[in-house]
């Protein structure tokens, strides 16, 4: 392991079928007025939004209505929600729902008192807050994205066709998050899959980049295996608790920024993905499965042992009389063959994407350098040319 770091994830968790008695108690060291966030009505239907008043009445809170955050939420829907926080001066913001209204409420916690742009500032110029931060927690409604203890916040700017994430620092981390399995159970097929990519997605981001022997490798490689098992007895049965439960704590512990320690990181996927989501407003995790393949076909050259490792310590590849390329390519198609079976987006054509859109796809796409390769704009095309 050679690389240097420090980690700090202040993040308290509470996870099981009981994890909700704790929300009174944590409410408690927080301010008067709390808003609180959700998305387009999920929590109204499934009994979730009542427990969760519940609680704030119980610990005497008043409350400041803030749902309709959509998935993939928006620049326009996040200054909406800076007035609105501005104008109740709020102490906390509750966040019940999936990333995508966990990420709006860290948005709006950094911008509602940021004296600048905070779409140039964090967006933009990558900047941390120098304002006061409004303190988040969050009510994990639906699994995946791990923002549940972690910094991201992702948000869409459709004006400029773009889709930025900017990774906060811990101040900006929710101070808890209550991790109840039974809560996702309500969660469609499709959107349940859509999640358990983005897990597979942000372990390989993570995984494919470095040449050392690093301790997070192995920790990347079980909870693959973990994720694996568990999607595909939850694809059988989406009510099976103890698949789900697994799956959920996967989610958390793939990005809340263990499994990046002492490595470069890659992200690529990522940066392909959004920019499919910018143009298409397509589902996070689909976007990622639709250019996945194509992408670690073109770097596998570049990073060929990790990607054979990938294949033995994964996917139990056997290794004998092969060559590192042939066992790299039956760890990819191991991968590509439990995409399938999972159900994922397998091109960018069923997500609303054409080949005219390449050239803004191209442009959309950041080109990051931690991973095997940096890509060059015509190889950026070439992969969504095969996503299609
Ligand atoms: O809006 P409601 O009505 O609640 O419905 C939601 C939404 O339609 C529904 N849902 C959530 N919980 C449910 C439920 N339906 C029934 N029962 C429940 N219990 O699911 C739909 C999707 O929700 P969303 O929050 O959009 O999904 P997800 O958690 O995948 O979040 C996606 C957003 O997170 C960003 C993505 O880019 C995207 O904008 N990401 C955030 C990251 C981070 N913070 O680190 C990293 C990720 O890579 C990702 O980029
Ligand atoms: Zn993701």
């Amino acid at each position: 392991m050679n690389g240097n770091f420090t980690f700090h994830n202040p993040t308290r968790l509470h996870f099981g079928e009981n994890a909700m008695e704790f929300l009174k108690d944590e409410l408690a060291a927080f301010g008067p007025t709390v808003m609180l966030t959700y998305g387009g009505g999920s929590i109204k239907k499934n009994g979730i939004y009542d427990q969760v008043v519940a609680a704030l009445k119980a610990a005497g809170k008043t409350i400041v209505e803030d749902g309709g955050v959509m998935p993939n939420p928006t620049l326009e829907k996040l200054m909406d929600g800076v007035a609105k926080a501005k104008a109740n001066n709020v102490d906390l913001i509750l966040a019940v729902g999936g990333g995508s209204t966990i990420d709006y409420s860290k948005a709006v916690s950094v911008s509602t008192w940021c004296e600048e742009d905070p779409w140039e500032k964090y967006f933009v110029r990558f900047e941390e807050p120098s304002c006061r931060i409004i303190p988040v927690g969050s009510v994990l409604t639906m699994v995946g994205t791990g923002s549940e203890m972690n910094g991201g916040s992702v948000i869409t700017n459709h004006a400029a066709n773009l889709k930025v994430g900017k990774v906060f620092g811990p101040a900006v981390f929710p101070k808890f998050s209550i991790l109840n399995p039974r809560f996702t159970l309500t969660v469609p097929r499709r959107q349940m899959v859509s999640g358990i990519y983005d897990i597979m997605s942000h372990i390989l981001e993570q995984y494919f980049s470095g040449t050392d022997d690093n301790t997070s490798d192995y920790i990347a490689e079980g909870l693959m295996k973990s994720l694996i098992v568990s999607s595909r007895a939850a694809v059988k049965n989406p009510e099976d608790y103890e698949a789900r439960s697994n799956i959920m704590w996967t989610a958390t512990w793939a990005l809340n920024t263990l499994i990046a320690m002492g490595k470069t990181t890659d992200w690529e996927v990522h940066m392909l993905g959004q920019a499919v989501s910018a143009l298409t407003d397509a589902t996070h995790g689909m976007t990622l499965a639709a250019v996945s393949l194509p992408y670690y076909r073109l770097i596998k050259p570049y990073g060929l042992k990790k990607f054979a490792r990938f294949a033995k310590n994964v996917w139990s590849v056997s290794a004998d009389g092969k060559n590192d390329e042939q066992v790299a390519d039956e760890g990819l198609a191991a991968l590509e063959a439990w995409m399938r079976e999972i159900g994922v987006a397998m091109n960018i054509t069923e997500l609303g994407a054409t080949e005219a859109m390449i050239p803004d796809l191209v442009k959309a796409t950041f080109r990051l350098g931690g991973g095997y390769k940096q890509l060059t704009e015509d190889e950026v095309a070439e992969i969504f040319r095969q996503s299609l």
